[in-house]
C-alpha cells in the first residue's frame, strides 16, 4: 500500500494527531490538504504534550517528509512559529518540510473579517476559530486571494495587497461598522520579513506527491477538522470552510482520486462538539460533565470547554458513507471506563417518525430526538490493556456493536494519549 487517508468522522478533535503520529513511522511523507491553524492536533510523546496546529503530526519523527498541500490557509507567522519550536525542541526541519506555493495566505484582515462578522451574527454565530479561515477561503472562491506563490513578485504581492487592503477596509466599514484601516506598508514588510525565513521551504508540492507516489512512496494524508465540519458534506453552516472530509484530499493536494489507496476514518468513543451548530445526542447533564472531565474536552486551539454527549452512530453511517471508509478507528475508548451503562445513537426521529437519512439542513437536524440503544458499562480500567482479546467482555461487545452497525472493521483502538496507549488489530500498512 503506498498511500493512506486519516479524517476525522465527526466534528473534529477525535485524536487525529495521536493516530497520524503513530502511522507516520511507516510513512515517507505526511500531508495536510486543508484548513489552517484553526486545528489543534495534539500528539503525547513520553508524557510531554505537543500541540499543532498546521505542520502535519509526522513532524515529531525525524527523517519523515512533511507537506503543507495547496488546499491550506496559511498564517506564515503561526508557521515559522512552529517551524521555530520543532528546532527548539531539537528536532531537524532540513529537507523534511515542503509548503506549497500554490496555499493561500491568512493575513491580518482576515481574522478582523472573521470577528466582524461573528458579531454581526450574533446568537446564530458559528463560534469559528477567528483563525481567520473562513475569510481567506472567500477571497480563494472570489478569486482575489494572495498566494505564497506571489510573494516571489514583489510588484504582484505589493499590487493585491494593495487592492484587498481597500476591498477589506470597505466591507469593514460598510457592511460591519468598524472603522479600521490597515496600514499598506507595515502588512507588506512584515508579511516578506516572515517569507524570506519560509521560502527555503515553499514548493511545487503538486509535482513533488505526484512524483513521490509514481515511484512507490509512502503516503500518508492527514484530515484536519472532521467530516461533519465540511463545507460540503458537513452540518451546513455550522462547519469550517474547506472540504475536511476525505473529499477534500484530491483538489487539495493534486492528486488524482485513483490514487488514494484506503480511507480510515477517527472516531471518540463518544462525540463532542465545539462552537455553534446542531448536536443531537449533546448530553447537558451531569454525564455530560463527566465525559468532558474525563475526556478532557476543551479546545486545543481555542481553550474552549467542548460539547459533549454519547456516540452518534447514525451521524456516523452518514461519514462512513461518504468517506466510503476502509476501516474506523476508536480513540479515548477509555473516557467510558467509569460509566454504569452506555448509550449509543441509532438513528433519528423526526415529528414522530423514524427518518433514513441523515438531515442536510441545520434546522431540521435541529429537530431530530436521538434513538438510543443502551449496553452495559465494564467499570474498568481499559488504558494499559495491549489485546483486544483481554478488553473486558463489555467493552469488546461495545466495539463490537459499532462494526455490526457500521458493517466497518475498528482496526485500531486508542485507549490514552501515549503512543503505546493503543491496541492494534489489524495492520494498516
Ligand atoms: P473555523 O474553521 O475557525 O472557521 O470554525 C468553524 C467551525 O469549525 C467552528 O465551529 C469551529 O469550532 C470548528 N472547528 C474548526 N477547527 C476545528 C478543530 O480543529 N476541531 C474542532 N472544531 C473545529
Amino acid at each position: 500500500m503506498s498511500t493512506i487517508a486519516i479524517v476525522g468522522t465527526q466534528w473534529g478533535d477525535e485524536g487525529k494527531g495521536k493516530i497520524v503520529d503513530i502511522l507516520s513511522e511507516k510513512a515517507d511523507y505526511i500531508v495536510r490538504f486543508q484548513g489552517g491553524n484553526n486545528a489543534g492536533h495534539t500528539v503525547v510523546i513520553d508524557g510531554t504534550k505537543y500541540i499543532l496546529h498546521l505542520l502535519p503530526s509526522g513532524i515529531l519523527h525525524d527523517e519523515k517528509k512533511c507537506v503543507l498541500g495547496n488546499g491550506m490557509v496559511i498564517d506564515l507567522e503561526g508557521l515559522l512559529n512552529e517551524i521555530e519550536f520543532i528546532k527548539k525542541i531539537g528536532m531537524s526541519i532540513e529537507g523534511r518540510i515542503f509548503v506549497s506555493e500554490r496555499a493561500h495566505l491568512i493575513l491580518p484582515y482576515h481574522k478582523e473579517l472573521d470577528a466582524a462578522s461573528e458579531k454581526l451574527k450574533g446568537n446564530g454565530s458559528i463560534g469559528t476559530t477567528l483563525k481567520g479561515i473562513g475569510p481567506a477561503y472567500r477571497d480563494k472562491a472570489g478569486r482575489i486571494g494572495i498566494r505564497i506563490a506571489d510573494l516571489r513578485d514583489e510588484e504582484t504581492f505589493k499590487e493585491k495587497l494593495k487592492w484587498n487592503i481597500r476591498e477589506k477596509e470597505l466591507i469593514l466599514k460598510h457592511v460591519y461598522n468598524y472603522d479600521m484601516s490597515f496600514d499598506f506598508d507595515e502588512v507588506y514588510s512584515h508579511t516578506m520579513r516572515v517569507y524570506e525565513k519560509i521560502s527555503p521551504f515553499v514548493a511545487d508540492t503538486v509535482s513533488l506527491l505526484n512524483q513521490a507516489i509514481d515511484t512507490g512512496k509512502k503516503v500518508l494524508f492527514e484530515g484536519a477538522q472532521a467530516t461533519l465540519l465540511d463545507i460540503d458534506v458537513g452540518t451546513y453552516p455550522y462547519v469550517t470552510s474547506s472540504n475536511s472530509s476525505a473529499l477534500g484530499i484530491t483538489t487539495g493536494t493534486g492528486i488524482s482520486p485513483k490514487k488514494i489507496e484506503k480511507i480510515y476514518g477517527i472516531a471518540k468513543a463518544y462525540t463532542t462538539r465545539v462552537g455553534g451548530g446542531p448536536f443531537p445526542t449533546e448530553l447537558k447533564d451531569n454525564v455530560g460533565e463527566l465525559l468532558r472531565a474525563r475526556g478532557h474536552e476543551y479546545g486545543s486551539t481555542t481553550g474552549r470547554p467542548r460539547r459533549c454527549g454519547w456516540l452518534d452512530l447514525f451521524a456516523l453511517k452518514f461519514s462512513k458513507m461518504v468517506n466510503d471508509l476502509d476501516g474506523l478507528i476508536i480513540t479515548k475508548l477509555d473516557v467510558l471506563d467509569a460509566f454504569d451503562e452506555i448509550k449509543v445513537c441509532v438513528g433519528y426521529e423526526l415529528n414522530g417518525e423514524i427518518i433514513d437519512y441523515f438531515p442536510s439542513t441545520a434546522k431540521e437536524l435541529s429537530e431530530v430526538k436521538p434513538v438510543y440503544e443502551t449496553l452495559p458499562g465494564w467499570k474498568s480500567k481499559t488504558t494499559h490493556i495491549k489485546r483486544f482479546e483481554d478488553l473486558p467482555k463489555e467493552t469488546q461487545n461495545f466495539l463490537k456493536f459499532i462494526e455490526d452497525y457500521l458493517e466497518v472493521e475498528i482496526p485500531v483502538v486508542s485507549t490514552g494519549p501515549q503512543r503505546d496507549e493503543t491496541i492494534p488489530r489489524h495492520e494498516i500498512w
